[in-house]
């Protein structure tokens, strides 16, 4: 396992968001994590990334290097695209020429023209912005990954465009992903493996395999599976979660 986490458990202000959760992320294994809003999804990911401390329970991470995409893109406003790519490498070590070219690289494999590279982040359109923070994730070679909602806010069609930038990524650098969505049609295309987190942290509702490898399925496969499991009710918090969140 690359990841693991035994009875995790954590609060905030006194009030807990879960308590003794288990979850293990498998080499080149991409779980995806719903559940409704507030549920400690993103809290969660933040423990497995080693962002906060849990109050209880353990970790252990069989890896050299993970890599974070928020929902916002992050970049540094100061920096150029090229830059903010190559941020990471700036630790490794390594010639600047060496990191210029792997941020060429990484842009051209996330769709980033390359006159790009010389803009500032509000000189890039959202999309733009976080074709760039992927880019900048897979830059460092990273064995995990850790998305939280990262296409959330970007227009549906673009959606399925970096959807499959992650789905190709995986498929051909082998890394495990932890990918939050509130997105079960995401989910259910991104994925191997999803869970879904209940509301008021009695833990996991559900944890199962989806059928087939990402990129294979066809629109008609995700399509009948979202039917069969939006009548599932492992998945009614879900849904209820999202009507509620209608306006
Ligand atoms: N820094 C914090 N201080 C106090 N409470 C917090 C903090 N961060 C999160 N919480 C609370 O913990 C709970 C879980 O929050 P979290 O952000 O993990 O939910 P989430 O599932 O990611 O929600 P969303 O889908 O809206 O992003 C919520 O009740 C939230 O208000
Ligand atoms: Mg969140």
């Amino acid at each position: 396992m690359k990841l693991v986490l035994e009875g995790i458990g954590h609060a905030f202000l006194g009030r807990a968001v879960f308590e003794k959760l288990d979850f293990s992320l498998a080499p080149g294994e991409v779980v995806a994590l719903l559940g409704p809003s507030g549920c400690g999804k993103t809290t969660l990911l933040q423990i497995a990334a080693g962002l906060i401390d849990p109050l209880r329970g353990r970790i252990r991470r069989s890896y050299r290097r993970h890599a974070v995409v928020f929902q916002e893109s992050r970049l540094l406003p100061w920096v150029t695209t090229r830059d903010n790519i190559s941020y990471g490498l700036r630790v490794t070590g390594g010639k600047s020429t060496s990191h210029r070219q792997i941020a060429e690289r990484r842009a051209r494999e996330v769709g980033l023209h390359p006159n790009d590279l010389d803009k500032y982040p509000v000189e890039l359109s959202g999309g733009m912005r976080q074709r760039a923070a992927v880019a900048r994730a897979l830059a460092v070679d990273p064995d995990v990954i850790f998305f939280d909602e990262p296409f959330t806010a970007v227009d549906v069609g673009l959606k399925r465009v970096l959807q499959d930038l992650v789905i190709a990524a995986a498929a051909r650098e082998h890394f495990s992903a932890l990918f939050v969505t509130h997105d079960l049609s995401e989910a259910v295309r991104v994925a191997d493996r999803l869970v879904v987190l209940s509301e008021g942290g009695t833990g996991f509702v559900t944890n199962r395999r989806i059928d087939g490898r990402p990129g294979d399925r066809s629109d008609r496969a995700i399509f009948d599976m979202m039917e069969a499991w939006s009548r599932d009710p492992a998945f009614s918090e879900l849904f209820d979660g999202e009507r509620k969140g209608l306006p």
